[in-house]
Order: C-alpha cells, then structure tokens, then sequence
C-alpha cells in the first residue's frame, strides 16, 4: 500500500510518474480535488478543446454556446462566413449575453444595459452612447473577448486558451489519421444530427477519457448484459481482437475486429455507395473494424462501432463524439454528439441514430453500464484506506507485442485488451500537472475553469 501523503499534492503526482513505469498509479489521484485545480490550470488552460461540429452553426449568424477554460463560450458563425469563438461575457459589466444554447442572431444584445455586439464580436451600440461615454468611445477597445485559438480539423472545431499552443494539427499528430478513417469515410463529410444529448455522472472526468483511450477489456464484464441480449458479438471476449494504438500527446484509441469466424460485414455495414472517401490504406482497415474508439487528449473520445439496436435486427453502425466535461473532482458532464455521412439516405441515417440512442445515448444500454461504473470507481477511490491504495495498470506490460502488420501510423499491440494507453494518458496528464511552464495560464488571468468550482491560480501554482 502506497504511503504517499494525500494532502500533497506534488508528492502525489510525483509517486504517479514514478508508478505508472512500473504499471502502477495511486488511487488518490483519480478524483482529487486538489488536482482538480491544478488540471483547471495545467491542462484545461493549455490544451486543444473540442467545442463544436462547424455543421452546428451552417449558417451565417448560427450560434451555439460551449464551454472552455470554465467559461461560457458562443461559438457563432459571422455574417462573413467565418467560425468564431468569444466569452459570453458583456464588457460592461459580465453579463452573460446568450440565455440560449443556440440560435441565430446578427447581433448579441446585452439584457442589463442594452450594449450590442454584431456576431462578429465587435461592439455596435451603447445606449445613450454621446450623452453618458462621448462621441468619442473607441468601441473597437471593447469588442468581446475571442478564444485565442480557434481551428478547424476535418469540421471539427477545437479552441485553445493558451495562445503559444502548438498547431492543432500538430497537437492531434498521428490521430488525425485516424480522425480521417472516422470522419472521412465518405466525400460528403459528416452532419452532426439533433442536437448533443448531455447528463451529469457523479464521476471524475478523466474516467471516460481512460475507458474510451484503450479499455477494450471490460467489455467483457461490464457490458456482458448487452452481449447476453445480442447486441454485441456472442463471444464474450470479441473485444480482444487487434488492435491497441498508442499516439503522442496522451492521444490513444483501439481499432478492434471480432473474433475468426465471426461473421462481419465489409466497411462496418456502411451502405457501400457512401464510402467513397478514403485512401486504399484506411479503407482495407475499416473493412476488418467493427468497434474504433478513441480519446483526444485531453476529454474528447470517440466511438464508431458496428451494433445491434435490438436483438433481431442486423446490426447498423454509428459514430458519437463524447466530451467529458469537469464539473468538480467528482463530477462531469457528458456531452455526447451523433453524427452520420450527410450523403447517406435517410432510412439510412434514422436507423444509425436510433442504434445510437439505444446503445451510447442517455439511456443507451451501453452507456448505463459505463455510466455505473464510473461512479462507482470515483466514490470507491476516496477515503483514508481506498484512497492511499495503488490501482495496477501493468496489463500488456512484458506480455504483448508491436503488431507488425498494422498498416496505420501510431505503435500498434496486437490485442485489445491492454493499458498502454490508459498509461500514456496518464503520464501525459501528470507530466502537464508538473510542468508549471511559462504560459500565459499560469501568469495571466485566466477564465475559470468551473462556475461551479472557482479556483484561484494563487492557490495552484
Ligand atoms: S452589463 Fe451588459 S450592457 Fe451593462
Ligand atoms: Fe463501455
């Protein structure tokens, strides 16, 4: 048992990088309030964020609000065209300016004073403008506060608050393979359908993004349910089948098949006229895929599977993006997105989304058992006793082998059920949390992480 001090948090994060060469990670750090605020800091104020699908906002003046840094963030598309990210947050006085998760608008009102911004961010009018600031009020100085960094990958926006962040393309590395092989199979691109479902789970974040990196293994157990209704191949350990993928910058996912034998549809049972977009490399690689998940580090996770939606029917696959979003060291809340090939029918298409809200929507099957667990893993690491223990991560370590016949980038473990990944995760999580850096987090203000859980860079840094 690990006699790590719980009440320090440096001495903590420090006996993780140690364990975790050895397979092993103190179970005082899965839901730590402390290294919540050092993540709010580290993590969440310097690394690429998912925040939107661009087929959310299509529109000119189509807007929608997310979260970034703990700050409520309108993502709208201007009446230039262009994608932009601001604080909602009037420069009066700090009014939130959006009450609506989305919409669209030209302008963005202020509900105290009335000060107007166009959907470009800048400010347009001020109410009594001459009478009370002058003829001479620059309102260029106070146009709303942009995302310092805002990209586009393959549709998908990811914002980042730390303005010397590397590209986002070179931060993703050799996931953006893989993202391609997910978001690419067709010409046409993906649409994002309905709008994200999201619930709240008494669990610490980082649960979700360590199950989606590379946990393959309790499919076995967790969701033997499912496997037992026919939802799932009827061996138990079809999970197991190749492969584990290990990225840099903590990114990490599994490319599985089902066992020899199994019967499996070419392309994961895509309509064959849709899949015309990939390489010869990434289509020989989804004809032999039926689950590929996935993280980005640091809480984007994906999922793109081939499943039954009931026990009668063939099985039809679906992609969801999920973000796990930190609401306080034991809790999160999960935004979970569906998305479909836009040139697929519309048979097509209701039949994925209904697959997906019975599996990994709110009241999937799929997604309750994970849910549970999750819970139960964040309340079952805290106190005196379960809390100072050492949780083993060594599976695969001196066992498993590269596969050598991958034929994609990133280092490939013929079996699925293996935690590099979850190990990679990890360390790339502590080696953020010990680097105090240079970076404007760290000496600038900063939006807060959490509304609901201020942290002050005093007390973190
Ligand atoms: S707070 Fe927005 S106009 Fe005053
Ligand atoms: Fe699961």
């Amino acid at each position: 048992m690990s006699i790590v001090g719980k009440n320090d948090i440096q001495q903590l994060v420090a006996a993780g990088q140690e364990g975790l060469a050895k397979g092993r990670l103190p179970a005082g750090l899965v839901a730590n309030a402390e290294l919540h605020k050092l993540e709010a800091q580290r993590v969440f104020g310097r690394c690429w964020q998912f925040l939107a699908h661009e087929t959310e906002i299509p529109q000119a003046g189509d807007y929608v609000v997310r979260y970034l840094g703990g700050g409520s963030i309108i993502v709208v598309r201007g009446e230039d065209g262009e994608v932009r990210a601001m604080a909602n947050s009037c420069r009066h006085r700090g009014t939130m300016l959006c009450r609506t998760e989305m919409g669209n608008t030209s302008h963005f009102r202020c509900p105290y004073h009335g000060w107007t911004y166009r959907n470009t961010g800048t400010l347009a009018g001020v109410p009594a403008q001459k009478e009370v600031y002058g003829v001479e009020m620059d309102k260029n100085e106070w146009s709303l506060t942009q995302v310092p960094r805002l990209e586009n990958y393959r549709g998908m926006i990811f914002g980042c608050l730390d303005e010397k962040a590397e590209p986002l393309v070179d931060y993703l590395g050799d996931m953006a393979w893989y993202l391609d092989l997910i978001t690419q199979k067709s010409k046409g691109g993906l649409e994002v359908r309905g709008e994200p479902q999201r619930w709240i789970i008494d669990s610490n974040w980082k649960l979700g993004a360590d199950n989606f990196v590379g946990d393959a293994y309790h499919t076995l157990m967790t969701h033997r349910s499912a496997v037992e209704l026919g939802l799932a191949p009827p061996d138990p350990k079809f999970a197991s089948e190749p492969a584990h993928i290990g990225l840099s910058n903590g990114h990490g996912l599994g490319v599985l098949g089902v066992p020899p034998g199994q019967p499996m549809p070419p392309f994961m049972n895509y309509p064959p006229e849709i899949v015309d977009g990939l390489d010869q490399d990434r289509a020989d690689m989804l004809q032999r895929s039926a689950f590929i998940h996935g993280t980005v580090f640091p809480n984007l996770s994906f999922l793109n599977v081939l499943i039954g939606r009931d026990n009668k029917s063939m099985p039809v696959p679906m992609l969801t993006f999920r973000l796990w979003r930190p609401l306080s060291h034991d809790t999160m809340e999960v935004w979970s997105w569906f998305l479909v090939e836009k040139d697929a029918d519309e048979e097509f298409k209701q039949q994925s989304y209904e697959t997906y809200v019975r599996t990994f929507g709110i009241s999937g099957v799929f997604e309750q058992d994970d849910a549970e667990t999750w819970r139960s893993i964040t309340a079952g690491t805290q106190g005196i006793l379960a809390g100072s223990q050492t949780l083993n991560f060594e599976m695969g370590m001196g066992v498993l082998t590269s596969d050598d016949t991958w034929r994609g980038p990133g280092r490939p473990l013929s079996s699925g059920y293996a935690e590099r990944n979850q190990r990679e995760f990890w360390g790339r999580l502590l080696e953020l949390l010990t680097d105090s850096g240079d970076d404007a987090s760290e000496t600038e203000p900063k939006p807060q992480l959490l509304a609901q859980s201020r942290t002050n860079a005093d007390e973190v840094a």
